[in-house]
């Protein structure tokens, strides 16, 4: 999988995870784990901030924390009940600890590789090696920005990666915004997605969209990128 150089992953040094999308996820933990006790997993958990809301929230939780990042790595605030470890999703095999929960928050769209069909093969890895480090009755939180097309339903997701993965035009698609660009990103439609989580062996628990996020773009854009819609998208999983 191809990596961010530091400054590129400067911008996720936030969180993503604001009160109302806390909601969904609280609800989402409620109904599985009622007692407040379970371990969980952020993968590509960055600067820790997620995972030290829910140690906050459930003071019998336990998690653990991976990112690529070192940089991000390195903000974490220690805590008893936190482990971090720095390394990619691709290894996380050799984790050899199942979780009661397994957050995936924005993560898939950056496992890239050298090729379209790759990156996919990687977003489908993750998620069925997140069902297999998961204990029984465990589930995963996928949080991403779901790029619906309008003639073509997974064509915006396709166009932005080609766009953001092509070292040739990394100048073009950094000017446009991406901070991506050169590495590439790869966002699909709500539809790919839940065919995507069949694949992996996993189901579907819950959806919501929890919010009204809409990033405006020019109507160009939105016309040559075929899109219809681009909102965020919520799903809790579960093993089939
Ligand atoms: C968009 S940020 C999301 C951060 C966090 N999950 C959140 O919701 O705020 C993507 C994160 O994935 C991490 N990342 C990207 N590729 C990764 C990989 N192959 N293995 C582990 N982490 C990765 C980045 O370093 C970054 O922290």
């Amino acid at each position: 999988m191809k990596k961010l150089e530091d400054s590129q992953v400067e911008a996720f040094d936030t969180e993503y995870v604001d009160d109302v999308r806390w909601e969904t996820i609280k609800a989402g933990i409620d109904q599985g784990f009622p007692a407040g006790k379970f371990t969980f997993l952020d993968l590509g958990g960055g600067n820790g901030r997620f995972a030290d809301r829910v140690l906050a929230a459930y003071p019998n939780s336990k998690g653990t924390v991976l990112d690529s990042s070192e940089v991000l790595i390195s903000r974490n605030q220690p805590s008893e009940r936190k482990t971090v470890i720095l390394d990619s999703v691709e290894n996380f095999g050799r984790i050899d600890a199942r979780y009661d929960i397994v957050f995936l928050h924005w993560l898939l769209h950056h496992v890239v590789s050298d090729s379209y069909a790759h990156t996919r093969r990687n977003q489908i890895w993750t998620l069925n090696a997140a069902g297999e480090h998961l204990t029984a009755g465990g589930r995963i939180s996928v949080f991403e920005n779901l790029y619906d097309g309008l003639l073509i339903d997974n064509l915006p997701g396709r166009i932005i990666y080609r766009m953001t993965s092509s070292r040739a035009l990394s100048g073009l698609t950094r000017r446009l915004g991406a901070n991506t660009a050169g590495v590439g990103v790869c966002f699909l439609s709500k539809k790919e997605w839940l065919s995507s989580f069949r694949e992996a062996g996993l189901q579907v628990i819950d959806y919501a969209e929890p919010d009204t996020w809409s990033w405006s773009l020019p109507l160009s854009r939105t016309v040559c990128l075929n899109i219809q819609r681009r909102y965020a998208g919520h799903f809790w999983l579960g093993v089939q």
